[in-house]
């Protein structure tokens, strides 16, 4: 059986587009023959800076996003990747080889370190190396991410290939990225050349999965659109990149084809589409933001669950690290 495994950053409150490009697609893998492992990556988190306290909360509130999108504890593996020690010692081997070279290619280090470069922390140039002791503790043959993660896959792809031929073996599978759908890339709703992140300045650009209803219709109403009335196919919105992302958001949030939304509102304009988009989203993501609420009113429930699910993980990565070890000429200490 396949086996799936992803993980998303605890370091902001989560947006659409770490909904559609990886929530609700992790949601629909379960139980499609497939073992799925999803983590909480708060070891990638503190690769920059992080208020204790918030992070402390912001893990929990990422555990309550992935069950309210559908990640069924019982189905899933769902856990939390400093509770389970094998991913960071196994960044450690994997450190040793992977190339520096490697590691200064990476667009988001060089996003993310800025200028002074020589001044980022060393975890965040290792960055990738520890993503891909994430998804080769389990031996996971694929992977659900968004767009921007392509670059951390092939370099997980090289890691495992490198490792497989320093030592003459065939110990770790080659991955495969899963980016798929309408919603690979949810785009900022004021700069249709800006992805969705948690990190953009401007609130207006997101929708955070904790914004309430009016919140939700307000963002999609000022979002920036043209105007010219919708095409009937999504080829024609090649050069209008904020309309383009809108008619893929309500594609995605409906779990239909840009061509059939299209089919719909041909020859309308945004002043018809726009409260349609609303209404499907607060449709969509009330009872999300709701669920997200009940499971954050019980953090001890949340922790159980997450101590459930790294020993869950233990039992699987354990025995791989320890066959990692041997491969390397290690001695095993279990
Ligand atoms: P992170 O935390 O930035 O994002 C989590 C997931 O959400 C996707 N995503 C988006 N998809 C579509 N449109 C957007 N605007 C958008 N923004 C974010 C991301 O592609 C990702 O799938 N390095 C990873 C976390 C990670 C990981 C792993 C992923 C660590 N180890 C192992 C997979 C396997 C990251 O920073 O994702």
């Amino acid at each position: 059986t396949p086996r799936i495994f992803s993980g998303i950053q605890p370091s902001g409150g989560l947006t659409l587009g770490n909904y559609l490009g990886a929530l609700k697609r992790f949601a629909a893998l379960q139980g499609a023959g497939a073992e799925t492992i999803y983590c909480i990556v708060d070891l990638h988190a503190i690769t920059v800076w992080q208020q204790p306290e918030i992070l402390r909360a912001r893990i929990r509130e990422a555990a309550a996003a992935f069950m309210a999108a559908g990640v069924d504890p019982a189905q899933s593996i769902l856990f939390n990747q400093s509770q389970v020690s094998a991913h960071a010692e196994m960044a450690w081997l994997f450190n040793t080889v992977a190339r520096v070279g490697w590691m200064y290619r990476m667009t988001q280090f060089k996003d993310k370190a800025g200028k002074n470069s020589e001044n980022a922390s060393l975890g965040l140039l290792a960055y990738p190396a520890l993503m891909a002791a994430d998804i080769l503790t389990y031996q996971a043959t694929a992977v659900p991410v968004g767009e921007d993660q392509k670059q951390h896959l092939e370099l997980t792809r090289d890691i495992a290939a490198k490792f497989n031929h320093d030592y003459g073996v065939t110990h770790f599978p080659i991955t495969e990225p899963l980016i798929e759908g309408v919603a690979t890339r949810v785009m900022s709703l004021r700069d249709g050349s800006r992805k969705m992140s948690k990190s953009d300045p401007s609130d207006a650009s997101r929708i955070n999965l904790t914004d309430d209803a009016d919140a939700i219709a307000q963002k999609i109403r000022k979002a920036r659109t043209d105007a010219e009335p919708l095409p009937d196919r999504i080829e024609d919105l090649k050069d209008r990149p904020e309309a383009r992302n809108l008619v893929n958001i309500y594609a995605a949030l409906a779990d239909e084809t840009p061509g059939s939304v299209l089919a719909r509102f041909e020859g309308q304009g945004f002043g018809a589409f726009k409260p349609a988009l609303a209404e499907l989203a607060v449709a969509s993501l009330s009872p999300i933001t709701r669920k997200m609420a009940e499971y954050m009113a019980d953090p001890a429930e949340i922790d159980r669950i997450l101590g459930e699910g790294a020993a869950r993980a233990d039992a699987v990565a354990q025995p791989i690290l320890n066959r990692t070890k041997d491969v390397m000429g290690l001695l095993r200490s279990k």
